[in-house]
C-alpha cells in the first residue's frame, strides 16, 4: 500500500465517514463495533491501531484458506505478470481452464458461466429457469439470503410481526430487504419455511413455479440445517412438479469439499450458484448446471436466451484465484478438510463445555469449519424457530465482547462464524476463553 498516494490510514477513515453513505462499501458492514481494518495474514487481522484480532469471520466466508494466501496471491500476480487481461471478446483459455477444472472436480455441474458477484449468479439462475420452463413463479426459503436483486432480497431476518405466526403448508408475506425493491406488488415470489416440502406442493398446487432456490444450509442466519430427506426431497419434488431446484451454494460450496453441499448430501441439483470460497477472498461467482440448461444461455433462438452480459464476468484476477484455490483444496483437500472439520470440532466442544458449565441454555450448530452459536435449548430448525427462542440481544453481546478481546466474530446475532485451513488448534482455544469470559 502507498501511503504517498493514499494518505494515513487515520485519514483514509476519515475519508470514509466524510465520502462514503455509512463508511462502508456494504451496508452489511456497517455494525457496531465500527473498526477500521488494515491487513489480514492467514488466521488474523490488525486494525488501523495496529491492534491484532483472531478473525472468525472471514468477510463473511470467503477465506476459506485465511487472507492472503500466498499461492493464490502468487497465482493472481503471475496472470497479471503474463499481461492476461480482459479483452471483452471471444473465449479465453483462462475460463476454459477453470470451466474444465470445476466441471472434472463437481460431479453435478456439466457447464459453467462466471459472473463477479454471488448476487448475480442467484439472479441469472431464476432468470434461466424461467427461460427454460417457460414460467414467471418461483419459490425462496425465510431465512435463506440469495443476493441483493429485486425479487431475490426479500424475508431473510424479520420479526414476527412482519411474518406472522408459522404458516404451514402456506406463505408467508413478502418483506423486501430495503426500500426500493419492488417485488411485492409483483407475487411472483413466494416464501415457504426450510425444511417444509409441504408449502412447496401448496404454492406449486397454485402457481406455475420455475424454481426453488435456497441455501442447502441456512448459513446467513447462523448454521441451520436441513432434516434428513429435505434436499432429497426436494429434488423429487422438482422432478414431479416440473420446477428447477436451484442450490445457492455462494456461502457453502467449498467449505466442506470441492463438490460443496450437494456431494455431502448426495443430491443433484439443477442449477447451482458459487461464489465467496471458491477463489479465495478474490471477486468471482459461478452460476453452474446440467447442459440441457446452461445450453440455454447461447440458444441461437434468441427468443429463448436469457441475457447475461457483464463487463468484467471471467475476469482474470478471479478466474486465476479460482483457478489456484480449487487446485489448492483438490491436491491437499484431504489434509485441509480434516483440518477445518477438528478444529469445527473443537470450537463446536469447547463452546458446548462452557455452556454446561455455566448452566447457561445454548447450542452450537455446525457443519465443517462453519458453526454459529445459539442462547435456546436445541439447534434451530428454521427461522421462526430461531426467532422465537433465540435470544438475539444476548447473541450480539456476547459477540461484542469477544471482539474487545481479539477473538473478531462479525458483531451480528446469529451470523454464521468461519474457521480457515490457517487457523491453528490454539486459535480455537483462545476463541473460546473468549467466549467462555464474554459469558461471565
Ligand atoms: C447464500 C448466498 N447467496 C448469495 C449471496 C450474494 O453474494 P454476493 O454478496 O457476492 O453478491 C450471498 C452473500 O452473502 C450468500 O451468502
Amino acid at each position: 500500500m502507498q501511503r504517498s498516494t493514499i494518505g494515513k490510514i487515520e485519514n483514509s477513515l476519515k475519508n470514509c465517514h466524510e465520502y462514503l453513505p455509512g463508511a462502508v462499501s456494504s451496508m452489511n458492514r456497517l455494525v457496531s463495533p465500527s473498526i477500521g481494518f488494515e491487513r489480514g495474514d492467514g488466521a488474523y487481522m490488525w486494525d488501523s491501531d495496529g491492534k491484532k484480532y483472531t478473525d472468525f469471520h472471514a468477510a463473511f466466508a470467503p477465506h476459506l484458506l485465511g487472507h492472503n494466501n500466498k499461492e493464490v496471491n502468487d497465482a493472481v500476480i503471475e496472470t497479471i505478470g503474463k499481461q492476461r487481461s480482459l479483452f471483452g471478446s471471444g473465449p479465453v483459455a483462462l475460463e476454459g481452464e477453470l470451466a474444465a477444472l470445476l466441471c472434472t472436480e463437481i460431479a453435478a455441474l456439466e457447464k459453467v458461466t462466471f459472473l463477479n458477484t454471488g448476487s448475480e449468479a442467484t439472479a441469472l439462475a431464476v432468470k434461466l429457469s424461467r427461460a427454460v420452463t417457460g414460467r414467471d413463479h418461483f419459490i425462496v426459503v425465510q431465512g435463506s439470503y440469495n443476493g441483493n436483486t429485486d425479487e431475490l432480497a426479500c424475508n431473510v431476518f424479520n420479526t414476527l410481526e412482519e411474518i406472522g405466526p408459522r404458516v404451514s403448508p402456506g406463505e408467508y408475506p413478502i418483506r423486501p430487504l430495503g426500500a426500493g425493491t419492488v417485488i411485492d406488488q409483483q407475487r411472483l415470489v413466494h416464501v415457504v419455511n426450510f425444511n417444509d416440502l409441504d408449502s412447496i406442493r401448496y404454492v406449486c398446487s397454485r402457481y406455475p413455479v420455475a424454481a426453488v432456490i435456497t441455501e442447502p444450509v441456512l448459513q446467513n442466519i447462523g448454521v441451520v440445517k436441513p432434516d434428513d430427506g429435505y434436499l432429497a426431497g426436494l429434488r423429487a419434488l422438482a422432478d414431479e412438479l416440473g420446477f428447477l431446484m436451484i442450490m445457492d451454494e455462494v456461502k457453502t460450496g467449498f467449505r466442506q469439499g470441492v463438490g460443496g453441499y450437494a456431494a455431502v448430501a448426495d443430491v443433484s441439483p439443477d442449477l447451482f450458484t458459487y461464489g465467496k470460497a471458491v477463489a479465495n477472498g478474490f471477486p468471482i461467482a459461478i452460476l453452474g448446471g446440467k447442459s440441457k440448461y446452461m445450453d440455454v444461455l447461447a440458444s441461437p433462438d434468441l427468443s429463448r436466451r436469457p441475457l447475461v452480459a457483464g463487463t468484467y464476468n471471467g475476469h482474470p484476477v478471479g478466474v486465476a484465484a479460482a483457478i489456484a484455490t480449487v487446485n489448492i483444496l483438490k491436491s491437499q483437500g484431504e489434509v485441509i478438510f480434516s483440518h477445518l472439520e477438528k478444529l469445527g470440532a473443537l470450537a463446536e466442544q469447547g463452546i458446548t463445555d462452557v455452556l454446561t458449565a455455566r448452566g447457561v441454555a445454548g447450542v452450537v450448530a455446525r457443519v465443517g469449519s462453519a458453526f454459529s452459536f445459539y442462547f435456546m435449548d436445541h439447534a434451530p430448525r428454521d427461522f421462526h424457530d430461531l426467532l422465537v427462542n433465540h435470544d438475539f440481544n444476548r447473541d450480539v453481546e456476547v459477540r461484542r465482547k469477544m471482539i474487545g478481546e481479539g477473538a473478531y466474530l462479525v458483531p451480528v446475532a446469529t451470523k454464521q462464524c468461519s474457521i480457515s485451513a490457517a487457523h491453528t488448534e490454539g486459535d480455537i482455544e483462545f476463541m473460546v476463553e473468549r467466549f467462555a469470559a464474554a459469558l461471565r
